[in-house]
């Protein structure tokens, strides 16, 4: 299929668009990648002008669902089991472990958990400790369509890329396949559609003592990562740890978070009572 015209100020407009609703930003050297996307769903809605599609997503009674849907299509949802494991084993036996075993009912949130792999890991070595029973889990992201496939608890094979010797055997049963983990992990994450751009929706949550925001702000520019960041902190109980992806940094946004290293992993922390 062929893609419509978009000529700069269509790309300018429309990106705005998008970058507005979901703080995805496209530089002016995406102009392709999104006039191909953008186009396949104008075509398809049976639009010949991505001016015209443009303005029915602005103002069309139907246009912020649309929009939604469009987003959806441009989402990464890249991620697999155990990735960047390291800060999340930190996180599980020197913050979380201890707190659990005081007694404390503990809330965790994994901020843009795709298709799951990340909050499941994490329900995989807490239930490794018998600590599950002692954390709510919480895992949300934009993508409607991602979070379907997380709830059904099925997932691919190269998503077992990174599993530990054991642990597949243990959490996962591959049928036909392709693998299913186990029901209980899935039903023990309350799965949640939120746009974290969207600062009442991240504050609706309520407050958690560790956040998971990993390799998604890659996707913001600077200013949008720090209104994102400043929601985060917000939600986080004091003393509460906030965990990113190894390659990205908070620092360069001067965050009001205190960077700490243990063994090896970064946590942001807030400010203790
Ligand atoms: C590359 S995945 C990262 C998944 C997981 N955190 C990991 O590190 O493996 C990025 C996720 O961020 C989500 N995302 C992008 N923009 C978002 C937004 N504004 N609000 C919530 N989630 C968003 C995407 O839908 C995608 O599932």
């Amino acid at each position: 299929m062929s893609s419509l015209p978009m000529s700069p100020q269509v790309f300018a407009i429309l990106s705005a668009l998008i970058e507005q609703r979901a703080g995805l930003h496209y530089a002016p050297e995406d102009r392709d990648l999104l006039q191909e996307k953008v186009s396949a769903r104008a075509l398809d809605a049976g639009f010949d002008s991505l001016l015209d599609y443009y303005y029915f997503l602005r103002y069309d009674p139907a246009g912020p669902e649309t929009l939604d849907a469009l987003v959806d299509s441009l989402l990464v949802h890249e991620t697999y089991f155990f990735r960047e494991a390291l800060p999340l084993t930190v996180l599980v036996e020197d913050v979380l472990a201890p707190a659990v075993r005081e007694g404390r009912k503990l809330r965790v949130w994994c901020a843009a958990c795709a298709t799951g792999e990340e909050p499941l890991t994490l329900a995989m070595m807490l239930a490794e400790r018998d600590l599950l029973s002692g954390v709510e889990l919480v895992a949300s992201d934009l993508s409607t369509r991602a979070l379907e496939r997380a709830r059904t608890g099925e997932h691919n094979l190269r998503s077992l890329r990174a599993m530990p010797p054991g642990a597949e055997g243990r959490w996962l049963e591959v049928r036909g396949g392709r693998p299913y983990v186990k029901p209980e992990l899935v039903a023990a994450v309350d799965w949640r559609r939120v746009n974290l751009v969207d600062a009442a929706a991240v504050a609706a949550l309520g407050t958690f003592d560790a956040i998971l925001c990993r390799n998604v702000l890659i996707y913001f520019q600077d200013d949008t990562a720090l209104r994102v960041v400043e929601s985060l902190g917000k939600a986080l109980v004091p003393g509460g740890h906030l965990v990113v992806g190894t390659s990205e940094s908070l620092m360069r946004f001067g965050t009001a978070l205190t960077c700490e290293e243990r063994r090896g992993a970064f946590f942001y922390i807030k400010a203790g009572p």
